[in-house]
């Protein structure tokens, strides 16, 4: 039987913790804005964006809600881009990925500079990561570094597997863990003995957006296992890409879904705006 790892208690923590900084740095140096930006009706776009922009109240960061057309050209999104770049009210710019399929994507997310890409996807951010120098993190990867730290689950020296490798969460997320002295594989579709090279994993992060994809052979007894998935079961249900119930008897901790990683991404924004502010 494993610890479960509270990714909502911990998010409730963090975001306490930050709403007082926020408090503290507007009081000395005024207003923190994020400007989120929406192209399109893309549901659980909408739905995400909802989120991070009623967790801004929660803390107190003041935020831009953008919501363009989906047949808005890519010189209307570059424009609108262009305006918040040049905004001293905007401390991070966040466009929600994915836009639709006509805009150029690169061309759009390259007009933000890497002091407001909160979200710590261009290349200068990403560079610095991989050089272990200061930077803005991929707010997923970023939270489960955070829920490691919390629950004194130390990578250094251990085998940490990555199954996934995203820009956003399986190649960052392999980063932070080399950043933190663990010895680390990345693996995905194309692996050979994936079962093997997961069970050797003392730390097991998984983001392959396949349900429960990982069973409970594929797990090391004892191991931690960090399910940042978000999928829907054969009955509509949400569940992550691990098979929580089985797992959890193998694994020292676990996260589950929900509440689990899905909590610590938002209040990671959160806190990357914060950074981006006082790096202003
Ligand atoms: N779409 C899905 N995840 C993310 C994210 O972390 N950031 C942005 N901008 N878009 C996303």
């Amino acid at each position: 039987m494993s610890i479960l790892i509270d990714g909502k208690m911990l998010a409730a923590k963090l975001r306490g913790e930050l709403k007082e900084k926020v408090a503290l740095f507007k009081a000395e140096k005024g207003e923190i804005g994020l400007a989120v930006v929406l192209v399109g009706e893309d549901p659980a776009s909408q739905v995400y964006v909802r989120n991070k922009i009623k967790a801004c109240e929660d803390v107190g960061i003041r935020s831009f809600s953008y919501h363009l057309p989906a047949e808005s050209t890519q010189k209307e999104v570059e424009s609108l881009i262009a305006e918040l770049v040049a905004s001293d009210k905007v401390d991070g710019i966040l466009v929600q990925l994915p836009l639709p399929k006509h805009l150029d994507e690169r061309k759009i997310l390259k007009l933000i500079p890497p002091a407001k890409d909160v979200d710590g996807f261009c290349a200068e951010n990403v560079g610095n990561l991989a050089m272990n120098r200061e930077t803005i993190v991929a707010c997923t990867p970023f939270g489960v570094m955070k829920m490691l730290e919390e629950y004194g689950i130390d990578p250094k020296g251990k085998s940490a597997v990555v199954l996934g490798r995203s820009n956003i969460v399986g190649k960052p997320m392999a980063m932070l863990l080399v950043n933190a002295d663990a010895t680390v594989t990345v693996c995905h579709s194309k692996t050979e003995n994936l079962k093997e090279v997961c069970a050797g994993a003392d730390i097991l992060v998984v983001a392959i957006g396949r349900p429960k994809f990982v069973t409970a052979d594929m797990v090391k007894k004892g191991a931690v296992v960090i399910d940042v998935g978000m999928d829907r079961d054969e009955n509509g249900k949400l569940c992550g890409d691990v098979d929580f119930e089985n797992v959890k008897e193998k694994a020292s901790f676990i996260t589950p879904v929900p509440g689990g990683v899905g909590p610590m991404t938002i209040t990671m924004l959160l806190y990357n705006t914060y950074i981006a502010a006082s790096r202003r």
